[in-house]
């Protein structure tokens, strides 16, 4: 069979039909499962399986090197997950941090009304990309997207609508106005995705936060919480690590752990959990100067994900229409997930809220003293923060992928970012015979030492390069005949299915060029 790079065309696909397609790749080939499953599972909780935590831990291994190998002024940190309770009086989380909730009485479907909101506006928006792309058809090559844009009235009628929403959302916010967000749900006439129905409940707020109980007696004063974000084990720490670490602001310290949240919808797979893995660094900074590093970090973000290679079309920054109690300026860097573009990741001017509050709740210091000018003063804080399951979601969207082979055959290729990928190479004798498995575990001996390796000599050649290309391996290595008589071996590229013929000690070089982190890193500068 011919596998010819020009050879092959992609099979369209829906995007609905893309998530559900995700999912069910991921739970036949061990990425993820639904957690608990023999039990009917739970609710939006999932479990990595044996080529998930393989991706999930080279995501984390590259985010954790960009940060602090790559800025010798960032190191890490690993805090526990039980905090004690006053932090979160502190932090603003007991009292504000609430998501407004809305039922349908019909359905009787929760949903958060800001999302129900949002999603309207997403619709509006996609109306104007339709009436750029009608156009882009009738002006041909000479259409000018960003002029139709601002002079076509159908758009700019659009975008009226859009920005008067988006105004009325963010004061109904801001003022803590329930009934005028749904006032809002009901002047658009959103209508329950489920029922139909357009007959709402009142809006509500709902704490995020999940509490249990310390030690064997439960009561008010052993109530502790799950935590909600990383950043907290962060921001208590500030001053043992700045002392301990001689750090100099501007520093940042980074961290990865798990988060939960009592989300009112769960939904979307891996999306939005209520149990989930930040990796978050909080960027210490002189005040004043914090606007400045803001732009910074959402520069060095953006770049870290272009790294990626799953291309620039998939991301777009998004101003937040209601900041937090404790930001002076936020964005999202948004991904164009199957379900359309939404937050990959927060990136916060957090202000000096958060170690103030530490200092009144504590009624200990958080100063950093500035040697150059003999000043002390609490640190502003810039915060880099991206949701680890998302950013596996957004890698697997972008690298799922069905072709269509020119012998009508049909392959699933997930082309995930090399040194991310669970296996690095397959190691697959021609035949079970001739001292060829031989020959293929010492190849496997040696490369084993530097890359992960699978080693397969079941079924027919083609059907392995298949089961590879679906779990992302990005080569394969074949050996027959000739590898005996020579030392070569053919070296097969997962993505462009090309082939070549290289001597044994030549494969080594090629994939740590291909699957060593310098080949992200390289991407950064
Ligand atoms: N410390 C700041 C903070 O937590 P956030 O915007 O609430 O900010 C940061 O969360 C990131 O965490 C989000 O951009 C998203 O990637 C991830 N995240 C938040 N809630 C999540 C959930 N329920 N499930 C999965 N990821 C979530």
């Amino acid at each position: 069979m011919s596998i010819a790079k020009f050879d092959r065309i992609f099979v369209a696909m829906e995007q609905k039909d893309l998530l559900k397609d995700i999912i069910s790749h991921c739970k036949e080939y061990g990425f993820i499962f639904p957690s608990s499953e023999i039990y009917d599972g739970l609710a939006a909780t999932y479990d990595y399986g044996q080529l998930g935590v393989e991706l999930k831990n080279n995501i984390k291994t590259y985010w954790w090197k960009a940060m602090t190998q790559l800025n010798p002024n960032i190191v890490g940190i690993d805090a526990a997950i039980f905090m004690h309770p006053t932090t979160w009086k502190a932090s603003g989380h007991v009292d504000a941090f609430n998501d407004p909730l809305i039922d349908n009485k019909d359905s009787k479907k929760r949903y958060r009304a800001d999302v129900l909101i949002e999603e309207y506006v997403e619709k509006q928006r996609q109306k104007i990309d339709k009436e750029v792309e009608k156009g882009k058809k009738r002006f041909g090559e000479h259409f000018n997207a960003e002029q139709f844009k601002t002079t076509n009235p159908n758009v700019l009628r659009i975008q009226e609508k859009i920005s008067s929403i988006e105004e009325r959302m963010k004061k109904a916010l801001n003022d803590n106005a329930l009934d005028d967000l749904q006032q809002l749900i009901l002047d658009l006439e959103i209508v329950c995705p489920i029922s139909g129905s357009k007959n709402w409940t009142d809006v509500r707020q709902f704490n995020l936060m999940f509490s249990t109980s310390l030690g064997s007696v439960s009561g008010e004063s052993s109530t502790i919480y799950l935590r909600p974000e990383t950043a907290q084990g962060i921001f208590v720490n500030f001053l043992n690590v700045q002392k301990s670490g001689r750090m100099k602001i501007p520093f940042g310290i980074a961290q990865i752990g798990k988060a939960f949240r009592n989300e009112i919808v769960a939904r979307q797979f891996i999306f939005r959990m209520r149990e989930f893995e930040q990796m978050e660094m909080q960027f210490f900074v002189k005040p004043g100067e914090e606007l400045m590093w803001y732009e910074h970090w959402k520069i060095e973000r953006k770049k870290w994900h272009l790294s990626l290679g799953l291309g620039e079309d998939y991301y777009r920054f998004h101003d937040h229409i209601k900041l937090a109690h404790y930001a002076n300026a936020a964005c999202d860097i948004e991904f164009n997930f199957p379900m359309g573009f939404k937050e990959l990741e927060g990136i916060h001017s957090r202000t000096d809220f958060d170690l103030k509050q530490h200092e009144a709740h504590s009624g200990k210091k958080l100063q950093y003293f500035d040697t150059t000018t003999n000043e002390s003063y609490v640190p502003y804080v810039v915060e880099t923060s991206v949701g680890l399951d998302r950013l596996f979601l957004s890698i697997l969207s972008a690298a799922f992928k069905r072709e269509e082979l020119e012998d009508g055959s049909e392959r699933v290729v997930l082309s995930i970012p090399a040194p991310l990928a669970p296996y690095k190479v397959a190691v697959l004798p021609l035949l079970k015979k001739d001292g060829l498995p031989e020959k293929a575990m010492e190849i496997v001996h040696q490369l084993r030492q530097h890359f992960s390796v699978q080693y397969d000599e079941k079924d027919s050649i083609g059907k392995r390069y298949r089961r590879q290309d679906a779990i992302g391996t990005p080569f394969a290595i074949t050996i027959d005949h000739e590898t005996l008589e020579n030392h070569t071996v053919t070296l097969r590229s997962r993505d462009d299915m090309s082939q070549q013929r290289v001597a044994i000690s030549e494969v080594e070089k090629q994939m740590t060029d291909h699957c060593g982190w310098p080949a992200l890193f390289n991407r950064l500068n």
